[in-house]
């Protein structure tokens, strides 16, 4: 089929980006799917392996940061369409990095930006800026109430107080260069490629390994799981569907405490690995707090619902298995991305267990 439009997506070699690079893809050859990454520790291009081969997908390796590189991209391919994840993602990473994050998330979303409206500015026909965000910008939860798209926005870390700013300007350019955007808050996304700093991957490895489940602060922490397709799932429909200059919310209807779903997690996972029921809970231990915790996070995703029909196709329990499964049958791509930046990080981050 012919190629009538030109997408960049950003941060395709990591997490998500990966999924949502394979879903566009796999599923619309009519576009062509520019995928750009800078490849830091978490951008592997390992993820995208069945894709690569394609006439319709190309890889770009560069920095979001450097706008003489962006600037002549935009000029060489002039994409339609930008799909931005690009960004530094991890809240402990942040703390440790404030102003690297700084960088990548409101610097690099910026150089986008401008690229962007430079080209378009005379005719923004059929032409979109689409900003994945976090739930995280919306700050903290008490122990009732839902994250709505008017929430206002409330950071309390380096990462989500990035993201927020990116998300500014993002509304900004569109009010003052009437450049069409959409923006999504998403949730926890947790699935298969997810690098092993964040909580289910790290656990599931170190239960692998039999090494202590560092649980924060008590524990009583609770987060709205959601299985990464189903966000590119979601991320498809507000693509082609979402109003422009609107915000979705997207999450899991699922909201877990954190000690809850690491029990649930030794639990599956001994059963899988043919191990004692209690094996792997005896791994849990308590340790430091992280600084700026936030108590809950949870999202009223009704409108996504309402206005696109999108609702989480996989329950918590299954999905939970399926990531599983995909960590044991993938050992050599855990053990790849786990030497190297990932053992600094993790030998610094958890000096005290
Ligand atoms: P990730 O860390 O797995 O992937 C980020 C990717 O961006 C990596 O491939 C990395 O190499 C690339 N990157 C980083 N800095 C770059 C730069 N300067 N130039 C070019 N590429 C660069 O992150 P993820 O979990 O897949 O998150 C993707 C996006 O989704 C982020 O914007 C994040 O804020 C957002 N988000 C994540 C979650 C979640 O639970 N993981 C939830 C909601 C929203
Ligand atoms: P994380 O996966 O880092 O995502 P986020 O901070 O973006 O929500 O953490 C999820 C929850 O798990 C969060 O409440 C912090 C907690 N956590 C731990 O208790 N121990 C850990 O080692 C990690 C990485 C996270």
């Amino acid at each position: 089929m012919a190629v009538n439009k030109k997408i960049l997506i950003t941060g395709g070699a990591g997490f998500i980006g990966s999924h949502l690079v394979r879903r566009f893809v796999n599923n619309y050859s009519n576009y062509h799917i520019y995928n750009l990454d800078v490849l830091n520790y978490a951008g592997n291009l390992e993820n995208l392996k069945d894709i690569e081969h394609k006439d319709h997908y190309t890889f770009l390796r560069g920095d979001i940061t450097n706008e003489v590189y962006i600037n002549s991209i935009f000029n060489a391919y002039k994409f339609d369409a930008v799909i931005h994840l690009a960004a530094e993602s991890h809240v402990d990473r942040s703390i440790k990095n404030p102003l690297g994050f700084a960088k990548t998330n409101i610097l690099g979303t910026m150089v986008l930006l401008n690229a962007f409206v430079s080209l378009w500015k005379n005719d923004w026909k059929g032409k979109r800026f689409y900003q994945i965000s976090t739930d995280e910008v919306y700050g903290s939860l008490g122990a009732t109430g839902l994250f709505k798209e008017t929430t206002p926005y409330n950071p309390n870390s380096p990462y989500s107080a990035s993201k927020a700013s990116s998300d500014h300007f993002v509304r900004a350019f569109g009010e003052t260069y009437v450049m069409p955007y959409v923006i999504s808050n998403c949730s926890n996304n947790y699935g298969p490629n997810q690098f092993p700093e964040k909580l289910i991957p790290l656990f599931i490895n170190n239960i692998i390994n039999k090494k202590p489940l560092p649980v924060y602060g008590d524990g009583n922490y609770t987060r709205d799981w959601l299985y990464v397709k189903d966000h590119a799932m979601a991320i498809d429909l507000v693509f082609h569907r979402g109003k422009n200059h609107e915000i979705y919310n997207i999450g899991g209807f699922n909201e877990y405490k954190n000690i809850d779903l690491v029990k649930l997690l030794c639990k599956q996972m001994d059963k899988k690995l043919g191990r004692d029921f209690g094996t792997s809970e005896k791994l849990i231990t308590y340790v430091k707090d992280r600084p700026g915790h936030d108590l809950r996070y949870a999202i009223d995703a009704s409108k996504i619902n309402n206005e696109l029909g999108w609702a989480p196709s996989l329950t918590f329990e299954a999905g939970l298995s399926k990531t599983i499964d995909w960590y044991l049958d993938n050992k050599a791509w855990l053990e790849n991305v786990t030497s190297g930046d990932h053992m600094n990080y993790y030998t610094n981050q958890y000096a005290d267990i």
